[in-house]
């Protein structure tokens, strides 16, 4: 058998290994959803999240409980906290290190930078140190669709400059990029950086424009709409976010960044549209400029994802937002008025 052909049946045969998987940020949204999907195939999956009330601590803690009731051990611990981090690696021999914890949002990094310090600049780098230690383990962590900022050429691509984030949000998750790529090439971490296009679906996060936008169109107050209404967003749902991040798990990169994302993007006016079908109420309107830090398109090319990990989006905007509303409704006990 010749060295191409042998390399590509160890690379299977190694992905369908069962895999022991630490997710930090396991509470939140993605990684809420991600562990689900990874103990339903059959690994082995741990986290941790500190529960910081950014949003309702309430729902992440919903959340865990799901999780607790597939037997996926959830900590409560911030990422700063290096030991505890190194002894969860240790103690549950972790080959792959899944990282979403991080202070999320775009306009709230213009209020409150220094949590983004705390949990994304000095969070990021505690667990690359624990990581350090143990090389053999394979580093998936979060970064994002801002890290394109300014970038005017569309749709973004890995390849494209991104030294122009637009919010302090996205040079953080640049950062982590650029922090990554130096612990490879210095100690050999195997890194993959995922840059998440805006993410939406049941269990979904409250301080996302989505979620309020139910929230307003059901008890019928104004809807504040940014940029009237033509800012565009590359809205991806989240169980293709999630087969994304399974398949950049099972490949197992040394050193790359992928999109996820759903590839078209629409109108905010045109997602409030399907939202108000979908909650068969209409919007009350008021328009407001773009606030700063906010950028009028994201849209990812999703090329690269495609050819080397298979990512495929599958679900429609009209099809997520039923399902989110759906999960809204039954989890805020709401009457819909049909
Ligand atoms: N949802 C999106 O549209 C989107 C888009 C781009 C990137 N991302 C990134 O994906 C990741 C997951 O996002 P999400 O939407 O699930 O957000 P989320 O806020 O729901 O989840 C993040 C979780 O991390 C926890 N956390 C924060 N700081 C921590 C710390 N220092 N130690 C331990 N836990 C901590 C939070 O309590 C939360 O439960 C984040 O890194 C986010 O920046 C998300």
């Amino acid at each position: 058998m010749n060295g191409p052909k042998f390399a590509k049946i160890a690379r299977k045969i190694w992905q369908h290994t069962m895999k022991r998987i630490f997710i930090s940020g396991i509470g939140g949204f993605i990684g809420f959803h991600v562990a689900r999907a990874l103990k339903l195939r059959g690994d082995a999956v741990f986290g941790c999240d500190n529960f910081n009330d950014y949003y309702d601590p309430s729902l992440k803690r919903a959340r865990t409980k799901l999780l607790a009731e597939m037997e996926i051990p959830v900590i409560d611990c911030d990422v700063v906290d290096q030991n505890s981090i190194k002894n969860e690696l240790q103690k549950h021999s972790i080959t792959h290190f899944v990282h979403l914890a991080a202070q999320a949002g775009v306009r709230h990094s213009l209020k409150a930078p220094e949590s983004y310090v705390h949990s994304n600049l000095n969070g990021f780098v505690q667990v690359l140190e624990a990581l350090r230690q143990s090389p053999h383990i394979k580093l998936i962590y979060a970064s994002s669709s801002s890290v394109y900022g300014m970038n005017s050429k569309i749709p973004f691509a890995e390849t494209d400059p991104v030294e122009k984030p637009a919010s302090f949000y996205g040079a953080t998750k640049r950062c982590n990029e650029l922090i990554a790529s130096s612990y490879h090439h210095v100690h050999g971490l195997a890194c993959t950086g995922l840059r998440f296009f805006t993410v939406y679906g049941p269990w979904g996060r409250p301080d996302m424009a989505y979620y309020s936008f139910a929230k307003a169109i059901l008890n019928q107050e104004p809807l504040p709409v940014f940029g009237e209404g033509k800012l565009m967003r590359d809205f991806t749902y989240i169980d293709d976010i999630v087969k994304g991040t399974m398949a950049a798990i099972d490949y197992g990169a040394t050193n790359e960044i992928f999109n996820l994302g759903n590839c078209s993007p629409v109108s905010v006016l045109e997602f409030i549209s399907i939202l108000e079908h979908c909650l068969g109420k209409k919007a009350s309107l008021t328009m407001h400029p773009m606030p700063p830090g906010d950028v009028p398109i994201t849209y990812a090319d999703i090329s690269k994802s495609q050819k080397i990990l298979g990512f495929q989006p599958k679900t429609s905007l009209r099809e997520g937002l039923k399902k989110f509303t759906d999960w809204f409704v039954d989890h805020h006990q709401i009457k819909l008025p049909f």
